[in-house]
């Protein structure tokens, strides 16, 4: 496997292998420190960016290498030059490409293009990376991943798809609690509903964010309006996902010992009430510092060609 386009991408071996290996960076962060020693990775990000960026360069500064970033604007990329010219000279300079950007499409033409492995730091349909990170924390948290049940709440976006994906090859049970017009696609749940139950896991929809929050052992959420969703969507959106908040009272719907999660940046009052944020069941800084761990372990093993992955499949 050369790139890191989808969570679904990965096989379920990949994945314990990159949590282990995280567990170990974190444990023992400069344990490859000459990995990248002289080498460089080109940092790509067409949208503005805290955790994944500053992850993504500690990261390769952990690994003794040295991250260029990059925007549209100082490419000619930006000019139009086409993305398979670009990914070809990249590749011959940089051991590694991360990019941010908008269309799928794009990402999956620079891997076709490019030598070096490809990293999806968030794509309007995938964040891979993210759901990494989330793994490593609700394993930390609860223990275990297998039937952990994991309740999202709000918009069906990308990090809902990358976490409903991951949850799935671990074998978790993962509530989808989302109204109709803001679910995911019904042939990506398929797909994850498949694979979650040959791991001896589930995936359920429904627009009802009690029943979604019920007995779960953590409720996560994100922003309403996602980078590249249209502002004039605001106002429908908060009146639409409104009753789908984390709130005091949905999170007593959860087990007592349960956790709130948000890949951040957050709005407080909006998808999640500021008491639950800042409250003592509240993980979302640990998550935040595992995009770091998950960085190192995503760069080291795609460099050092550790994951198999498998076929993506069409509906993906
Ligand atoms: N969660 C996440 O991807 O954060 P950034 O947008 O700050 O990278």
């Amino acid at each position: 496997m050369k790139d890191l386009i989808r969570t679904s991408d990965l096989s379920r071996a990949d994945v314990k292998y990159l949590l282990a290996r995280a567990q170990k960076f974190k444990a023992n962060p400069h344990a490859r420190r000459n990995l990248l020693a002289g080498e460089s990775v080109c940092l790509y990000f067409a949208k503005p960016s805290t955790r994944t960026r500053v992850s993504f360069e500690a990261a390769v500064n952990r690994l003794g290498g040295c991250g260029i970033s990059l925007s549209p604007n100082d490419m000619q990329l930006g000019r139009g030059e086409t993305i398979e010219d670009t990914a070809r000279i990249i590749s011959r300079y940089a051991k590694a490409f991360v990019i941010r950007t908008f269309k799928d499409d794009d990402v999956e033409r620079f891997a076709r293009a490019a030598s070096i492995p490809v990293i999806n730091a968030l794509t309007d349909g995938h964040h891979p990376c993210q759901s990494l990170a989330d793994l490593l924390t609700l394993l930390e948290h609860r223990g275990s991943l297998k039937k952990c049940r994991i309740a999202y709440l709000g918009d069906g976006n990308n990090v809902a798809i990358s976490l409903m994906q991951a949850a799935a090859l671990v074998g978790a049970d993962i509530t989808l609690g989302c109204p109709a017009s803001y679910s995911v696609k019904p042939e990506l749940v398929r797909a994850a509903r498949i694979e979650a139950e040959a791991n001896g896991g589930s995936v359920t929809v429904t627009d009802d964010p009690s029943a979604a929050a019920r007995g779960a052992d953590a409720l996560y959420t994100d922003v309403w309006l996602s980078m590249g969703d249209p502002d004039a969507e605001k106002e429908v959106r908060q009146r639409e996902l409104g009753p789908y908040q984390i709130s005091e009272q949905l999170m007593a719907l959860a087990k007592p010992d349960a956790v709130f999660m948000h890949c951040l940046p957050a709005h407080r009052g909006e998808e999640v009430a500021e008491a639950v944020m800042d409250g003592p069941r509240s993980v979302v800084w640990d998550q935040a510092e595992n995009r770091l761990h998950t960085s190192v372990a995503v760069l080291y093993a795609l460099i050092e060609g550790k994951l198999e992955g498998r076929a993506p499949s069409k509906s993906a």
